[in-house]
């Protein structure tokens, strides 16, 4: 049997959409365990900034996750710097529309399928070609437990993540073996995205979730970290859930002995 730590000494990762959130705690947790990280954002500033708060080896590239020109050159930059791109995080995500599925225009369907679609498919392709193709890689897509669920209100956004999780799977054998491709399935982590499902409602969600919280990046950023690394070496088209217990439902009728009576 083998024992692997999660040591990622002389990797390289890319993640994207790291200026904040889930991704700004992936690159740190991908930093910690020794691997050198390249955070983008929209802006070169921001991608700085966040670069900047990094504990560890770490750069800031601007790119806007869908335009093809900036993906290309951020991977090219990251092989020039760190020689190689040893594992990528497709991690910059949005939600721009709510409402009932035939209240959505389509560009908004278009904007969501690009930003949390697209994207991913695009920085695999471009790193599996640039680096990974070659010499092996892992890829973590961002996905959510809303692609693998119903929710009133968000549901363009969570076909969006249904189809990640799909797209996981495709390419999980479509690059095997060299390549491993997972995602991460976070539930309600406090995030600027999803501000408007905890902000206000955080004491009934974490009171109704069995480890009675809502999530922190830290939490899922941990489970990427996992997935990046040799301890992971046989998992692949795998999709991890990170949200507390929020899928099994609302946990308050089965803690604290509530079914004993008297
Ligand atoms: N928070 C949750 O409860 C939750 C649950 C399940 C899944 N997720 C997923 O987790 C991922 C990260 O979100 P988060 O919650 O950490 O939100 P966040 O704190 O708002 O961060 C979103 C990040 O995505 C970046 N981004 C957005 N559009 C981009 C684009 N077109 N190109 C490049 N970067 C872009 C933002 O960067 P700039 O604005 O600086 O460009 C920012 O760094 C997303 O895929 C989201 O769907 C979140």
């Amino acid at each position: 049997m083998t024992n692997h730590d999660i040591n990622l000494h002389g990797k390289t990762a890319i993640v994207t959409g790291a200026s904040r959130g889930i991704g700004l705690a992936a690159a740190q947790a991908l930093a910690t365990a020794g691997a050198n990280v390249v955070l983008t954002s929209r802006k070169q500033e921001a991608a700085d900034a966040a670069a900047a708060q990094i504990n560890g080896s770490a750069i800031g590239v601007g790119a806007h996750a869908v335009a093809g020109d900036q993906a290309r050159r951020c991977i090219e930059l990251t092989i020039e710097k760190f020689g190689g791109v040893d594992i990528l995080v497709n991690n910059a995500g949005t939600n721009p529309a709510f409402g009932p599925m035939i209240a959505q225009d389509h560009d908004r369907f278009a904007k969501t399928m690009d930003v949390n679609l697209w994207a991913p498919l695009l920085w695999t392709g471009l790193a599996t070609e640039a680096w990974m193709g070659e010499h092996g890689g892992s890829v973590i897509n961002t996905a959510s437990i809303g692609g693998l669920g119903h929710e009133a209100g968000i549901g363009l956004y969570n076909v969006s993540k249904a189809a990640l999780i799909y797209l996981t799977k495709q390419l999980a054998l479509e690059l095997s073996p060299k390549i491993r491709v997972n995602s991460v399935a976070p539930g309600v982590v406090r995030t600027k995205l999803a501000e408007a499902l905890w902000k206000d409602h955080e004491e009934p969600i974490a009171a109704a979730t069995a480890l009675a919280r809502i999530g922190e990046p830290e939490d899922v950023a941990a489970a990427i970290a996992f997935l990046a690394s040799d301890a992971a070496s046989w998992v692949t088209g795998e999709t991890m859930v990170i949200d507390g217990g929020q899928r099994l439902g609302d946990a308050r009728s089965y803690q604290n002995g509530a079914l004993v009576d008297g």
